[in-house]
C-alpha cells in the first residue's frame, strides 16, 4: 500500500517539484498551497498522511500555529481513543534561512524536524525516510495494540494443572494493581513473551503501547542508544535524532527480554532511569519525563547472578517487586492435555489440514518426553505433525522425540536443575539455552557414573578423563560415588 505524503507549499514551483520527486520514490502525494486546503484535506476528507512537508509561512496563516491546531482537533474528536492512525502524523517543516525561532518552537510543538530553505534535496530525502520510519513504527504499534487485546487475557495461558490455574490467577491479580516493575522466571519457551503480553493487554495499560527489548540480542552500545535514545552528532553515525525505547513507551510497558545479559553498568542507568521516572537521550541536555511499566524476563537465575555479582541487588530488588515464576513444561504434563489440541487446531487452520485424530501412543510418548524446550517445543514438534499429516490422524512417525524412537526414552530422575535425557543411543543434551553448560556437564558424569554403576575408575575409563579429573568434579557437583 502506498503512503499519504501531504505537501503544504504556495510556491507553485517548489510544491510541484517536491510532489514529482516524492511520487517516483514511491509515495502517494497530494499538494495544497494554502492551510485551508489542507484543512480540507485531513480533517473533511480524513486524510490520514503518514508525513506532512510544510513551508512555514503561507498566505492564510502560520503553519506551526496550523499544525497545533490540526494536532488538537483530531486528538479532541479521537477523546477517550488515544491511539489512532490520525494521531500519528510527521511533520517536517521548510523554513526560511535563519529564522532559528521557527524552528526551535517547530521541535517544541513536536515537528519531526525542520530544513531550511532554499532545500538541500538530499538532506530532504533522509530526513523524509527516518520520520517516515518513526510514523511507520508507532503505526505499527497501534495496530499491534488493537490486535493485543483481543487475544492477550489470563486466558490465554493454557493448562489445567495446579500450576497453570495458579499462574492464571496470579496474572488476573495483577492485570488489575498499577505495578511499576515485575520480573517473570522460567526456562526457555515456558511462556515468559506470552505473559509479558497478557500483562500488558490485559491490564489497565492496554491502549498505550507496549515495546519490547531483548537485552541478549544487542552489543552493549547499541542497546544503551535503543534504551534512551540520541539526540544528532551523540556518536559516529548518529546523523539524526532518536526516540529511546523507554520514551516510544511512554504510558504503557516496555518488556526487557532477557535483562540477565544486561551490563552492569547499563543496569545502573536503568535503575536511575526507573527511579527517577526520567530519561536523557545521549548527547541530549534535557531530561524527558516517563511514566514506564516495566516488565523483565530471564531464564537466568537472577538471584544467583545476583549473589555471584553479575546482576545488580539494588535494580534486582527494584524490579522483583513482584514475581511469577513460569513452570516447565515437564513439570506440568496435565497441560498436554489441552496444549495440544491447541495447536493441532492452530496448524490446522494455518495450514488446511485436518487432524481430528490423536492416538494413545502419541499421548504416551508426548507424556514420557522431557521437554527441554518446553511448550516451545511443543509448538514446533506439533506444527512439524500437523504439516506432515495426510488425514484426520496425527502422524506418530513424526513425532521425532529425541531418544525415542526405539524405546521410550528414561527422563532423567528430578534432581535439581538436570534436564538432559537418556537413551538407548546415548545421551541427549538441548542447545537452546535451557541448560547450562555446567548442568551439561553434571549431567554427563552422573549419566557415566551410573552406567558404571558408580566405579571411578570405569566411569573415567568411558570419558576419557583421569580419576583425578572426574574426582575433582565429582565433589565440586557433590555427586555420591561408592570410591
Ligand atoms: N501456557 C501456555 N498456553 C498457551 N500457549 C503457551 C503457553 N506457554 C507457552 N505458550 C506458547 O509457547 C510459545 C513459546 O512461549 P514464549 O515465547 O512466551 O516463551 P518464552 O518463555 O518467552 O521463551 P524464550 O525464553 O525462549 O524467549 C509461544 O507460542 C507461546 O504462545
Ligand atoms: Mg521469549
Amino acid at each position: 500500500m502506498l503512503e499519504t505524503l501531504l505537501i503544504i507549499e504556495d510556491e507553485k514551483l517548489l510544491g510541484s517539484e517536491l510532489s514529482r520527486h516524492y511520487r517516483q520514490s514511491g509515495w502517494d502525494v497530494l499538494v495544497a498551497t494554502n492551510l485551508t486546503e489542507a484543512k480540507e484535506i485531513l480533517l473533511k476528507n480524513k486524510v490520514e498522511p503518514l508525513l506532512i512537508i510544510s513551508d512555514m509561512n503561507l498566505p492564510d496563516g502560520n503553519a506551526l500555529d496550523f499544525m497545533e491546531q490540526i494536532k488538537s482537533c483530531i486528538s479532541n474528536a479521537n477523546a477517550g481513543v488515544k491511539a489512532n492512525y490520525a494521531t500519528i502524523t510527521e511533520w517536517l517543516f521548510l523554513t526560511a534561512f535563519g529564522s532559528v525561532p521557527d524552528s526551535v518552537r517547530a521541535l517544541r510543538l513536536g515537528a519531526y524536524d525542520f530544513l531550511e530553505k532554499p532545500c538541500d534535496l538530499e538532506h530532504l530525502d533522509l530526513l523524509v525516510a527516518s520520520a517516515a520510519r518513526s510514523a511507520a513504527i508507532q503505526r505499527r504499534v497501534i495496530d499491534q495494540t488493537k490486535q493485543g487485546h483481543r487475544r492477550y487475557t489470563p486466558e490465554a495461558y493454557v493448562g489445567h494443572s495446579t500450576q497453570a490455574q495458579g499462574i492464571r490467577q496470579l496474572l488476573a491479580r495483577l492485570t488489575q494493581v498499577p505495578f511499576s516493575a515485575l520480573v517473570i522466571g522460567g526456562e526457555s519457551g515456558t511462556g515468559k513473551g506470552l505473559t509479558a503480553r497478557i500483562l500488558h493487554y490485559g491490564g489497565h495499560r492496554a491502549q498505550q503501547p507496549m515495546i519490547e527489548v531483548n537485552c541478549a540480542a544487542l552489543p552493549r552500545e547499541l542497546l544503551e542508544s535503543e534504551l534512551f535514545g540520541h539526540e544528532p552528532g551523540a556518536f559516529t553515525g548518529a546523523s539524526s535524532r532518536h526516540r529511546g525505547l523507554l520514551e516510544q513507551a511512554d504510558g504503557g510497558t516496555l518488556f526487557m527480554d532477557e535483562i540477565g545479559e544486561m551490563p552492569l553498568d547499563l543496569q545502573t542507568k536503568l535503575l536511575k532511569a526507573i527511579e527517577d521516572h526520567k530519561v536523557r537521550r545521549l548527547g541530549g541536555e534535557k531530561e524527558i519525563s516517563v511514566d514506564v511499566q516495566i516488565v523483565a524476563a530471564s531464564n537466568r537465575d537472577l538471584e544467583k547472578m545476583v549473589s555471584e555479582g553479575g546482576f545488580r541487588a539494588d535494580l534486582y530488588h527494584r524490579l522483583s517487586v513482584f514475581k511469577v515464576n513460569l513452570p516447565p513444561l515437564r513439570d506440568a504434563v496435565e497441560d498436554l492435555d489441552e496444549l495440544v489440541p491447541l495447536f493441532v487446531a492452530e496448524y490446522n487452520a494455518k495450514a488446511g489440514r485436518q487432524v481430528k485424530e490423536i492416538p494413545t501412543d502419541v499421548w504416551t510418548k508426548l507424556k514420557a518426553h522431557y521437554w527441554p524446550g518446553n511448550v516451545r517445543e511443543l509448538r514446533n514438534v506439533i506444527e512439524r505433525c500437523v504439516l506432515l499429516s495426510e488425514g484426520p490422524l496425527f502422524p506418530v512417525q513424526w513425532l521425532q522425540l529425541p531418544g525415542q524412537d526405539e524405546r521410550p526414552s528414561q527422563a532423567t530422575e528430578n534432581e535439581g536443575s538436570v534436564k538432559g535425557e537418556i537413551s538407548a543411543q546415548g545421551i541427549f543434551l538441548p542447545l537452546d539455552g535451557s541448560m547450562a553448560l555446567d548442568d551439561m556437564d553434571k549431567f554427563i558424569i552422573k549419566t557415566a557414573l551410573d552406567r558404571a554403576e558408580n566405579n571411578l575408575t570405569a566411569a573415567a575409563r568411558d570419558l576419557g578423563a583421569t580419576r583425578e579429573t572426574l574426582r575433582y568434579r565429582v565433589r565440586k557437583y557433590n555427586l555420591k560415588i561408592d570410591d
